[in-house]
């Protein structure tokens, strides 16, 4: 028989702003009669963790910036949120009413983790500050009272794209492997399984989520006994593994960008800088310099060039393009777009249009005079674009 697996909720009081979760959920468990044993993994929830931590803000006190009162009126939020969301995500990635999609360390949150529920009215709870040394600390405390070996996971809840209601998430792991690798091991026709990893992490919150409940249960923590998870080694990783956008099925088919730019490019940047410093711009004052770099390796550079007649102003994208393409230049691979704006710059409309002529794939990196930057490829930035494609087979009417 496979072991059965028990599913038990720690029951404590109110956690306050300050207290001392581990000595909380010590007492709930004095109190119930429990004690934890060899080989438990302790789920915690994400909102206990911040709470205790003093993660609880009184949103009378926050003052939206302009930003922030922007981003609020486009997805129906509290601007004073929507200024606590931008201080605590990397990027925004977009969002419908109620709710942005935001990205920190490389995971993707709903509003940046900032939960109303479990809050007092007219708070919000923050994001734990940081929920891997939370764990170790908890893991580390736990087995210093208990004297027991334990695994600890925070656990936060999540939904799944087009699916109704939320599941377990972990946002860290201590002491076991958050993810077991499965390839190699067998299916039930003796197949190897190729793909196959377990988030053995998400599922324990999963499972701890069932008696944890999302509300006014009390029950801010739950013992899972018997699982059989594996504990980790020295040395071994013990954080939450991430995968980059392109490798996500849901990020990657649905990709559209701009994307954090990573790196790379940073000599093509360089001379769209360089090309920026040349900019004849004595009617709008907006410099802007472009590098597009060709497959042969090849940076043709440019400025905008503007006019006293406005409409025969260039843009610095397509001066390049037109430099390159009159040099019998075809294949590119990167465009780099620099002016000195408060956020990357992105081309417009119309250079999106003249790039996208010589290929959807060519990688665009929008970047500011202050070195932020951010990198898309010319079909995410002209979704549906209209290109050469269109014509098809047809006789042209030429
Ligand atoms: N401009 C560019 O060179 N590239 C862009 O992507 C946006 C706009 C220039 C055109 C004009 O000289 C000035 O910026 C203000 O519109």
């Amino acid at each position: 028989m496979v072991r059965p697996l028990e599913l038990i909720g720690i029951k404590t009081n109110l956690v306050r702003p300050g207290e001392d979760l581990v000595e909380a959920l010590l007492g709930g468990m004095e109190r119930s009669g429990l004690a934890l044993t060899d080989g438990d993994v302790l789920v915690v929830a994400e909102s206990a963790i911040a709470t205790a931590e003093g993660g609880v803000v009184n949103l009378s006190e926050v003052a939206p910036g302009p930003r922030a009162r922007e981003l609020a009126e486009k997805y129906g939020k509290d601007p004073r949120e929507m200024e606590l969301i931008l201080a605590s995500s990397d990027r925004i990635m977009g969002g419908i009413p109620g709710v942005v999609l935001t990205v920190k360390d490389g995971f993707l949150y709903p509003n940046a983790g900032i939960d109303h529920s479990n809050a007092p009215p007219g708070h919000v709870v923050l994001f734990p500050k940081d929920p891997q040394s939370s764990a170790a600390a908890m893991r580390r405390r736990m087995e210093e009272a208990t004297g027991k070996r334990i695994g600890v996971v925070i656990g936060d809840s999540r939904t799944h794209p087009l699916r109704l209601g939320c599941v377990g998430v972990a946002l860290a792991c201590d002491g076991i492997l958050p993810v077991e690798d499965a390839r190699g091991q067998k299916d039930l026709y003796g197949r190897p399984l190729l793909v196959t990893r377990k988030a053995v992490a998400d599922n324990l919150v999963s499972a701890a989520e069932v008696v944890m409940g999302e509300g006014d249960e009390g029950v801010p923590a739950v013992i899972i006994r018997g699982a059989p998870v594996k504990f980790a080694g020295d040395g071994e990783e013990m954080t939450i593994p991430s995968i980059p956008p392109e490798e996500c099925m849901y990020i990657g088919s649905l990709r559209c960008g701009p994307h954090p730019y990573q790196g790379g490019y940073d000599r093509l940047i360089e001379s769209a800088r360089g090309a920026m410093e040349r900019a004849y711009a004595p009617y709008s004052g907006f410099r802007v310099g472009a590098a597009l770099l060709t497959k042969g390796g090849r940076v043709y550079s440019a400025a905008n060039v503007e006019n006293a007649s406005s409409g025969a102003a260039i843009c610095a994208e397509r001066a390049a393009i037109a430099k390159a393409a009159s040099e019998g230049e075809r294949e590119f691979e990167a465009l780099a777009v620099v002016a000195e704006t408060e956020e990357p710059v992105a081309p417009c409309g119309i250079c999106r249009q003249s790039l996208i002529e010589f290929g959807d794939e060519i990688k665009v990196i929008m970047a500011n005079a202050q070195g932020d930057a951010e990198i898309a490829t010319a079909g995410e930035l002209l979704p549906r674009g209209f290109t050469v494609k269109a014509f098809g087979t047809k006789d042209r009417g030429a």
